[in-house]
C-alpha cells in the first residue's frame, strides 16, 4: 500500500480517500451504492451476481446470535441478475471505488461455472473499479471447490486471459479472489501460489465460516467469532504473498480496535458487514475519526 497522503491511498493503482469499504452481499444488486458512499465509505464491494436473477435458498436464511455478535447466513446468492446491477452502476452518482463480486448461478454445474463468471466479467468490466470473484460463499454447492489447487488454477487462467482481452477495449480492472477462512496452512499456501503465478491482482480475506454449532445447522457465519480465524488466514497469505501484494480483509471487524488489527495483520484495505448491522454507521466515524 501506498499511502501518499491521509486522503490519498493507493491499492492496486486506484486511489480510496480512505481504508474502510462494505463489504459484499448487503447491495448485491447494486440498489443503494450512494446511500452507502454517503455514509464515508472508502469503497463498496456489490454483488455477488450471477448471470440470472435467482430466488436463493429457502427462507429462514439468516439468523443473528446477539450473545456472541455474530451472523449465520445462507443466503445462496439471491440477486436480481447481473444486468440489473449494470444498470445500476451507469445510473450511480457516487464517485468511489465499486468492486463488483460475480458468482454462479446455483444450477450451473462446476464444469460449466467459468462460463458463468466469463458472462458477469464481460457485463460488469466496463463499470467496476475491480472485480472480485466469489470461490468461497459456502451456501452454493460445490463452490469452496475451487479453492482446490487444479481447480482454482483452471478457472483463474480462463478469467486473467478475459481480463487481459477486455483491457485491450476497456482500460485495466484488477481481478481479485476472495477465499473462506476455512482453509488450512497448506491449503492457504497453495492458493497464493495460483494466485502469484496467474498474477491476480489482489486477495480479500475472508468470507464466512462453516465451522459453527448454531441450530440452523448449516450457513456461514460471521461477526465476532469469525475475527480469529479470518485474521489468521489473512497473516498466512500475507506471509506466502509478499509485502507488496494487495490484501483487503473481511471478517470480524467490530471496532475500531479489530480494524487495527487487520491492518497490522498485513491488510490494505478493511470491509465490514456483521459489525455494521450490529453497531450501525456510527461504527464507520469510530474506525475513521477517533
Ligand atoms: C447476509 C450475508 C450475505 C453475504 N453475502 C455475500 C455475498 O453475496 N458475496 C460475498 O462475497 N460475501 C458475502 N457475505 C460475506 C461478507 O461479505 C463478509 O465477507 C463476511 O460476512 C465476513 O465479514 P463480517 O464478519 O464483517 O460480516 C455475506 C455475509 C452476510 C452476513
Amino acid at each position: 500500500m501506498k499511502q501518499t497522503s491521509y486522503q490519498d491511498i493507493c491499492v492496486f493503482d486506484l486511489k480510496f480517500k480512505n481504508s474502510l469499504g462494505l463489504a459484499a452481499g448487503l447491495d448485491k444488486n447494486g440498489d443503494y451504492m450512494d446511500s452507502f458512499a454517503s455514509l464515508g465509505f472508502g469503497f463498496i464491494e456489490v454483488g455477488t451476481v450471477t448471470p440470472k436473477p435467482q430466488y436463493g435458498n429457502s427462507k429462514p436464511r439468516l439468523y443473528r446470535d446477539k450473545s456472541s455478535k455474530a451472523i449465520i447466513n445462507k443466503m445462496g446468492f439471491n440477486n436480481k441478475g447481473v444486468n440489473h446491477l449494470v444498470n445500476k452502476l451507469k445510473k450511480r452518482r457516487s464517485d468511489i471505488p465499486v468492486g463488483v463480486s460475480i458468482g454462479k448461478n446455483a444450477d450451473t454445474p462446476n464444469n460449466l461455472a467459468h462460463a458463468d463468471y466469463l458472462y458477469c466479467l464481460d457485463k460488469v468490466f466496463k463499470y467496476a473499479h475491480y472485480i472480485a470473484i466469489n470461490i468461497s460463499s459456502p451456501n452454493t454447492e460445490g463452490l469452496r471447490e475451487f479453492e482446490i489447487k487444479d481447480e482454482l488454477a483452471n478457472l483463474i487462467k480462463t478469467l486473467k486471459a478475459r481480463q487481459l482481452y477486455l483491457t485491450k477495449k476497456d482500460e485495466y480492472k484488477p481481478l481479485l479472489v476472495k477465499i473462506s477462512p476455512d482453509n488450512n496452512e497448506k491449503n492457504i499456501e497453495n492458493i497464493c501460489e495460483i494466485l502469484l503465478k496467474f498474477s491476480i491482482d489482489g486477495l480479500i480475506c475472508t468470507n464466512t465460516s462453516i465451522n459453527h454449532n448454531h441450530s440452523s445447522g448449516s450457513g456461514g457465519l460471521s461477526g465476532q467469532p469469525l475475527m480469529e480465524s479470518s485474521t489468521e488466514t489473512l497473516r498466512m497469505a500475507r506471509k506466502f504473498l509478499g509485502k507488496e501484494f494487495p490484501i483487503i480483509a473481511s471478517g470480524g471487524v467490530m471496532s475500531k480496535g479489530d480494524y487495527q488489527n487487520k491492518i497490522d495483520a498485513g491488510a490494505d484495505l478493511v470491509q465490514i458487514y456483521t459489525g455494521f448491522i450490529y453497531e450501525g454507521p456510527k461504527l464507520i466515524d469510530d474506525i475513521l475519526n477517533h
